[in-house]
């Protein structure tokens, strides 16, 4: 498997994507789950050991603060390499987004 899969990961890691994301993507995505009661669901399909599922629940966090809204949120994260999966794990972090 290792030499199948590229696990280099980071917080932020493509700064320029997550900007993207926090300034053009979730804005309108929080707002229209506002307007129609809605949970947002986000999955981070080749999570690695777990930054970029992180970085976005802090991105979302603080879209959520911005806005003042709360809102329910679920961020999933899968990968194929169980080895990244059990470092992912082992944080022993669960997060829950609250203001
Ligand atoms: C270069 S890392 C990027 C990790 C993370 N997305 C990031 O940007 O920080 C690519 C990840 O995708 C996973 N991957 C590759 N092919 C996959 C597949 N078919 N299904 C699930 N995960 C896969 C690898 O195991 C690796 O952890």
């Amino acid at each position: 498997m290792d030499a199948l899969t590229i696990n280099v990961t980071n917080f932020f890691r493509d700064p320029d994507v997550f900007g993207l994301i926090e300034k053009n993507v979730l804005p309108d995505i929080l707002k229209k789950a506002q307007e129609e009661d809605r949970a947002v669901k986000i999955w981070s399909a080749g999570c690695s050991s777990g930054a970029e599922p992180y970085t976005l629940a802090m991105i979302v966090l603080d879209a959520m603060q911005k806005r003042g809204h709360e809102q329910n949120i679920t961020i999933f994260a899968s990968d194929i390499d169980d080895k990244s999966l059990k470092t992912a794990m082992n944080t022993g972090q669960k997060i829950t987004l609250k203001n």
